[in-house]
This record gives structure tokens, C-alpha cells and sequence, in this order.
């Protein structure tokens, strides 16, 4: 049975995938610090196996601590190697994620994003595991590329997160071209991630205050709190900012064709997208109609850093992963309505 590493498994994302994982088969070992997450996943992770009536208790393993710890994770790889269970992949999902602190606090962003994956690198080419997905960001285009985004464009990123991923990007990449036989190393640049699990047992819970859209529409149905939009004087049809929107399950289900795909070693680069452009204002009456509800919103001033659209071309991630997302933007509201309604305080 392959064993997968996870970092940042008790993540938003990343316990979308681990669940998925499990589910496929595979083994399961999460990292995770907890700085933006809760350890409670891991219960209900296993809680949704029990209701699903599939024994994997043990096949998922919790090891808290921080990527940028070298004997932390050398331990865990040396620990599976003693006991003929080896890591075969990677999935690197561990690290800090908003743009607004990025701009305040830049030596925090370089240290966790690229010194800490350059320490994971370090200790998988120690214990010869070759096979590494990375979660990178659409965000590397910037604001100067004309949508829809290929992967060919030349990144222009304009934040310290954004150029925090394009620096690891381009460490991965000189670190394939240094002659390293037998590594395959996938980047995948994710777009607009939202929704949940269908079983509203796994969502997103920021533990910081959340600036992402889909986070603050469920704040303001739950709290009945005024959601602010940002500028609606873009030019765009109904003048609100055009995003790709992409359900969290859409999104796993691309790492699990990367991590099985054939694609030979090297370096690959993938956008994870729908191709489809969805404004702020459309986005906030799909939730309202779906669920049968109102959200409060005013029109306030553009946000800095922000663009008109940004819009994935996906053809290539079909092309050579053969992955097809699969859920519209109904169903990313639907399932994102479920896992607030159910869990109104996040996993607390
Ligand atoms: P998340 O914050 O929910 O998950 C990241 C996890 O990493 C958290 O559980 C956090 O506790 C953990 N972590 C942070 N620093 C750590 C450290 N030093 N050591 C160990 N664990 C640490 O974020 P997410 O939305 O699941 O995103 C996962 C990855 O995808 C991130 O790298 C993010 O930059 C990237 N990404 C996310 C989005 C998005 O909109 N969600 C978009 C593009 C890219
Ligand atoms: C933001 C980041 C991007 C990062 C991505 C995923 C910025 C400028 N960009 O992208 O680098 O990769 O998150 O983490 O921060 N909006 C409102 N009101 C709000 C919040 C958002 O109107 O309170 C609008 C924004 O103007 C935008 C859209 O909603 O048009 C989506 O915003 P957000 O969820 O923050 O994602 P991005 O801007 O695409």
C-alpha cells in the first residue's frame, strides 16, 4: 500500500485530500502545526470513514510540529524506513496563505513558504522519496497577464506570498534541472478555491480573520454581519471583480490524478481552474438562491492589489492529467451553506 505525506493535512485543502486519500486506498501521514487549523479534523476525518463503514483506523497518522524542523520530519521519514513502510509522495500543502499579512509581516511568509520547503526537500532527497505535488497559487500571474492565464505566461507576481510561491516554483524547477534522475515534482496553481465536503464534516476555519470571499459570505449569513464588496466600477459586466471559482473537491480530485498520473520525471505546472468567471455579485446571488437566504452587502472601495479578472485556462491539467472539474457554482454553494450551517463556530 502507498504511504502519502501530508503537510499541512489538517488544512482546508489538505484534510479534503487526506479524506480522499484514505478513501482511495492509500496511507496517510499528516504534519501540521495547527497555526491555522484545528486538530479536530483528524476526528472527524475518521468519524466520516466510521459512517462510510470503512475500518482504516491506523491508516491515518497525526504528527504535530512545523515543516522548518529538520529532525522533526527527518524522524518521521526515518521512522517509516525502519519500519519497512516508506513515504512514496509528498503532498506539500504547508503554509501561510493571506496576501494582507504577507505585506506586514514578509520574513515570516520567505521563512515558512521557501525555507520551509527547501528543509522538506532537503530531507526527501536524504530518504530518496522522488515524488512531490505542490500547492501553488494563481496568484504567481499577477495583475499584468491578460486572462484566461496559461501556464506559459511569465509569472508577475506582486505580494510577498505571491513571490514566496514563485520562489519555490522556480527552487523546484533549478532543483529538477540539477540532474535529479527519477524526481517528479507537479505544481499545481490553484484558483478560487470554496465549498466543503458533502457531508458538512470538513470545511474551511480559518483561525485568522479571513479575507477570502467565500469565507466572509458564510460570516455574514451566520453572524448577520454586512459583507463589503470591493468596488463595483470594474470593468466588467456588472462592474464587481471576475474570479474562477473552483470546489475544494474539484481541487483534491486533481492532486489525486496528478499523484497518479504517468506523466514521466520532471517538472510539471498546472492550473487548477473551471475556465469559468464568475463576478462578486453573481457569486453572492447564486448563494442567496440556492440556499434560500439573504446576505447583507454594501459597495465599499476597491481592495489595493485587487484585478478585474482572473481566469484559469485549463485545458492543459485536462490534457495531460485528465481531470475534468466536475461541480458548479451551485453545488460549491450548497455544500459551503452545509458546513456553516452544521458547524457555526468552525470545528470548535
Ligand atoms: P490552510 O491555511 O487551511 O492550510 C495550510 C495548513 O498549513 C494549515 O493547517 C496550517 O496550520 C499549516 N501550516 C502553516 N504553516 C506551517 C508550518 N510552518 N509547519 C506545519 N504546518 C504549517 O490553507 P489552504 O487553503 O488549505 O491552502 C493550502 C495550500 O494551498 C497553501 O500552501 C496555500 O498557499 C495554497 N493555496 C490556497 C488557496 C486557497 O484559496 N485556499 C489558493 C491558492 C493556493
Ligand atoms: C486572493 C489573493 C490571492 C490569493 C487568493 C487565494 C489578493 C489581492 N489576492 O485572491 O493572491 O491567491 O486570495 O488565497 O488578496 N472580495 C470582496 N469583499 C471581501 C473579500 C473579497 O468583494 O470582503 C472580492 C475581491 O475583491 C475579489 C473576490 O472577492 O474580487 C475574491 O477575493 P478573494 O477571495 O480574496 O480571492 P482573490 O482576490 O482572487
Amino acid at each position: 500500500m502507498k504511504k502519502i505525506l501530508i503537510t499541512g493535512g489538517t488544512g482546508y485543502i489538505g484534510s479534503h485530500t487526506a479524506l480522499n486519500l484514505l478513501q482511495r486506498g492509500y496511507d496517510v501521514l499528516i504534519i501540521d502545526s495547527n497555526i491555522n487549523s484545528s486538530q479536530k479534523v483528524i476526528s472527524n476525518i475518521n468519524f466520516i470513514l466510521k459512517k462510510l463503514d470503512l475500518d482504516l483506523i491506523g491508516n491515518l497518522i497525526f504528527n504535530k510540529g512545523d515543516i522548518r524542523d529538520y529532525f522533526f520530519i527527518e524522524n518521521i521519514f526515518k521512522n517509516c524506513i525502519e519500519n519497512n513502510s516508506p513515504i512514496n509522495a509528498v503532498i506539500h500543502f504547508a503554509g501561510l496563505k493571506s496576501v494582507a499579512e504577507s505585506k506586514i509581516k514578509p520574513l515570516n511568509y520567505w521563512d515558512v513558504n521557501v525555507a520551509g520547503t527547501i528543509n522538506l526537500l532537503k530531507i526527501m532527497e536524504k530518504y530518496n522519496c522522488k515524488n512531490l505535488i505542490f500547492s501553488s497559487s494563481a496568484c504567481v500571474y499577477g495583475e499584468k497577464n491578460k486572462p484566461p492565464f496559461k501556464e506559459s505566461l511569465m509569472p508577475r507576481p506582486v505580494n510577498p506570498y505571491a513571490k514566496s510561491k514563485l520562489c519555490v516554483e522556480t527552487i523546484l524547477e533549478d532543483f529538477i534541472k540539477s540532474n535529479k534522475n527519477n524526481w517528479r515534482i507537479i505544481n499545481l496553481r490553484y484558483f478560487n478555491p470554496i465549498g466543503s465536503h458533502h457531508s458538512g464534516l470538513l470545511g474551511e476555519d480559518p483561525l485568522n480573520i479571513p479575507n477570502n470571499i467565500f469565507p466572509l459570505i458564510l460570516n455574514a449569513y451566520i453572524n448577520k454581519e454586512k459583507l463589503f464588496i470591493f468596488g463595483n466600477d470594474w470593468p466588467t459586466k456588472d462592474g464587481t471583480c471576475i474570479r474562477d471559482y473552483i470546489h475544494v473537491e474539484d481541487v483534491v480530485e486533481g492532486h489525486i490524478k496528478a499523484l497518479e498520473s504517468n506523466l514521466k520525471f520532471g517538472f510539471y505546472s498546472f492550473n487548477l481552474g473551471t475556465g469559468q468567471g464568475t463576478s462578486v455579485l453573481e457569486l453572492i446571488k447564486t448563494f442567496e438562491k440556492v440556499n434560500n437566504i439573504k446576505i447583507k452587502y454594501k459597495f465599499s472601495k476597491r481592495r489595493d492589489g485587487d484585478t478585474a479578472i482572473l481566469i484559469a485556462d485549463n485545458s492543459l491539467a485536462k490534457k495531460k492529467l485528465n481531470w475534468y472539474p466536475q461541480k458548479d457554482l451551485c453545488q460549491m454553494c450548497k455544500d459551503g451553506f452545509n458546513w456553516i450551517t452544521k458547524n457555526p463556530n468552525g470545528y470548535n
